[in-house]
């Protein structure tokens, strides 16, 4: 085997054993209950599962943003729940990009500012970091937008300029939490294909949590959660497990189809 094929069957992220409860008073919220799983260099990886089953949690803890109560991730061999705050948010600067389900842009900065900042919080100077957001705001297609605000760009827009904040220190590890949740389906498909294609064009690695079909489909591997477990990981073989078999028994086209059939059957009727 080359050492090229070696680096693209790395693995990146490995998850051991996480469980991470939330408490409000008294009442325990289990989020995540013993969740492994590993992904692999380049992998653009979908995390799914329906509201609640724990996907935010596991992709907090993987960026480091959330602590569990037990448990381990490492990124490129590092544990990167060991250290100080400080020291665990300059490894996600260097390493990580985000992208939310709101776009969390900074209002106040126009777009090719937000991408610029990044930059800028790594010591990078200003113009080094406007040349870099130029051309991110370029890859992104959307040069001609870069003065505006975000309360002047559309949603799908708005994504674009967050994808780009994302990629623009070119990380690793980009990890998405319901990216297309806030746009229109032509947009989010749109969406999905910009990161499909700078995944395949620099080699970042995805990790995207989402209940939409399309990016489902789109994925290289489907990591599918229900009650804050893995119940699928992959390809679904036959037999299929047994609550999947009741719910899908004819086996239907797409792995979408298979893990959430109460939506094709709204979509279709
Ligand atoms: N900050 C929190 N406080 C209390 N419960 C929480 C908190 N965050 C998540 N949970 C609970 O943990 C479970 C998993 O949530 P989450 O990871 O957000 O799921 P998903 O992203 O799949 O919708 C849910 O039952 C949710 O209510
Ligand atoms: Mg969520």
């Amino acid at each position: 085997m080359t050492k090229d094929r070696d680096e693209n069957t790395q693995e990146i992220i490995r998850v051991k054993d996480l469980f991470k409860c939330f408490w409000t008073g008294k009442v325990a919220h289990p989020a995540l209950n013993g969740v492994n799983c590993a992904i692999r260099k380049g992998e653009f990886v979908v995390l799914a599962g329906r509201s609640g089953s724990g996907k935010s949690t596991l992709l907090s803890i993987m960026g480091g943003l959330e602590l569990p109560d037990k448990g381990s991730v490492s990124i490129c061999g590092k544990n990167v729940l060991q250290g100080s705050k400080d020291q665990r948010a300059l490894f996600r600067l260097r390493h990580l990009g985000f992208i939310f389900q709101a776009f969390n842009l900074i209002q106040v900065l126009t777009a090719r500012e937000n991408i610029a900042y990044v930059c800028q919080l790594q010591g990078h100077s200003r113009e080094a970091c406007f040349r870099n957001a130029d051309r991110w705001l370029h890859e992104v297609e959307l040069s001609e937008l870069g003065e505006r605000r975000p309360d002047q760009l559309s949603g799908g827009e708005q994504q674009r300029v967050a994808v780009a904040r994302a990629l623009a220190m070119t990380p690793e590890i980009v990890l998405a939490d319901e990216p297309t949740a806030n746009l229109d389906s032509n947009t989010a498909r749109n969406l999905i294909a910009l990161m499909r294609r700078l995944n395949q064009q620099y080699g970042t690695t995805f990790v995207i949590a989402s209940h939409d079909p399309v990016l489902i489909d789109s994925a290289d591997r489907v990591i599918a959660m229900e009650d804050g477990r893995v119940i699928v990981d992959g390809e679904p073989v036959e037999p299929l497990p047994v609550d999947l078999a009741k719910i899908c028994p004819s086996k239907p086209a797409s792995l979408s189809q298979r893990l959430f059939p109460w939506r094709n059957r709204a979509e279709n009727g």
